[in-house]
């Protein structure tokens, strides 16, 4: 479909955070990538709320309607602005591939049951300002294929992150957590990858709830360093049957929500605010680290990688430090030339590129789709 091997592409990334829109500006050279420029358009605290209201199971039809195409138009400032400041004229970029805001994510199996997921921001509306062409929407085609519709990284994980040598587990610290499995020289074929659960999304919400809502998040982890782990809610926590529950897997705010803050805050009100916060970062990470162990069966020692949001919070990157007892080294994403909060957009840009080259984007060992599936929608200007 597409033919020329230089090509550039915007990758715009909205997680489960809610935070903003992160930005990647990426050069194709036939399969290679280079990372261009980066940008980050923080969303607005009303906009924030409103798309966690309307995240809400009885999240209404009408705000849902408006914030499609509002977000549509969020997301087409992000790309443009990032250009801008990069000194990259739009008429330079081929395509966007846009993977919107979650909404909903419930990938369920089992006779009678519908697996379902909706991502929106509107890509007419992206397609429209930036008079560019744009891939969207790319996890429904995987739960058509029978998958969980996520994760999807895992694919761009390997391009970025695969070492001949190395054995790499990528950790993403989104407001979910996600892991991929990159054994030394591995094809696609032998990458594993699942959500481990929450990572930035109890913290985000035990922050708003001690301070009353004034701040989102815990920067730099300040807070929870000054705190220990509470070892009754840290049992309490890990106990979720999430975290025994056999890959492929996917999760998100309809588990890991406001009303699971709510049980372990209702169960532990006497832990003050410092520990609580360092709980919820060793929650992150012991389960991360410890399913990683259980379920990708390292033998050698390897590489973790860090990447999203999560790998500013210093009580995390000590959390997982710690419980991977020597069994591997931590790294920050940055260090092997894509930044933290890079690595999502620019996966958004892989995705849209192999759509545009007829390529499938998800990997059915890690989403259990029946088949290799190519991704997403496509929007002309
Ligand atoms: N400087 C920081 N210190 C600590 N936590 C941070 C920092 N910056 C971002 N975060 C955390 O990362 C989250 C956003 O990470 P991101 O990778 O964008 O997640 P998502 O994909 O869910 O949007 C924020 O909500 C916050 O919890
Ligand atoms: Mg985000």
């Amino acid at each position: 479909m597409v033919s020329p091997k230089l090509m550039l592409g915007i990758g715009l990334m909205s997680g489960t955070s809610g935070d903003g829109v992160d930005v990647a500006i990426v050069r194709f050279d036939g399969g290679k990538i280079a990372l261009l420029a980066t940008g980050f358009l923080p969303y607005p605290a009303i906009l924030r709320k409103e798309i966690m209201q309307a995240s809400q199971p009885d999240g209404e039809a009408q705000l849902i309607c408006r914030l499609n195409v509002e977000l549509g138009k969020v997301f087409a400032a992000a790309a443009m602005l990032t250009a801008k400041k990069a000194g990259i004229s739009m008429d330079e970029i081929r395509f966007i591939g846009s993977h919107g805001q979650t909404i909903r994510h419930q990938p369920v199996s089992g006779k009678g049951k519908i697996s379902s997921t909706l991502q929106i921001g509107e890509a007419a509306e992206i397609a429209h300002m930036c008079g560019c062409l744009v891939v969207s929407d790319f996890r429904p085609a995987d739960i058509a294929a029978g998958g969980c519709g996520a994760p999807l990284a895992p694919l761009a994980h390997h391009a970025m992150f695969a070492d001949e040598k190395q054995d790499r587990i990528v950790h993403n610290l989104g407001g979910i957590s996600n892991i991929t499995w990159l054994p030394a020289g591995c094809g696609q074929e032998k990458v594993a990858g699942f959500d481990t659960g929450p990572a930035n999304m109890l913290i985000d919400l035990a922050v708003s709830h001690f301070s009353k809502g004034k701040a989102a998040f815990d920067k730099g982890g300040k807070t929870a360093m000054e705190g220990k782990v509470d070892k009754r809610m840290f049992g309490y926590c890990m106990a979720h049957p999430y975290y025994s529950e056999k890959p492929p897997k996917s999760t998100g705010r309809e588990t890991f929500g406001a009303d699971y803050f709510g049980e372990i805050l209702k169960r532990h009100k006497k832990v003050g605010k410092e520990d609580f916060l360092r709980t919820l970062c060793a929650v992150t990470a012991g389960s991360a680290v410890s399913q990683a162990v259980r379920f990708l069966k390292p033998q050698k020692k390897f590489r973790w990688v860090l990447c999203g949001g999560g790998a500013y919070n210093n009580a995390i990157v000590a959390e997982i430090g710690a419980r991977l007892e020597g069994r591997g080294a931590v790294s920050l994403s940055g260090e092997l030339g894509f930044g933290e909060k890079s690595v999502e957009p620019v996966l958004m840009a892989v995705l849209a590129h192999r759509t545009l080259h007829g390529l499938p984007g998800n990997l059915p060992q890690v989403t259990g789709a029946k088949m290799p599936m190519i991704l997403g929608k496509i929007s002309l200007p």
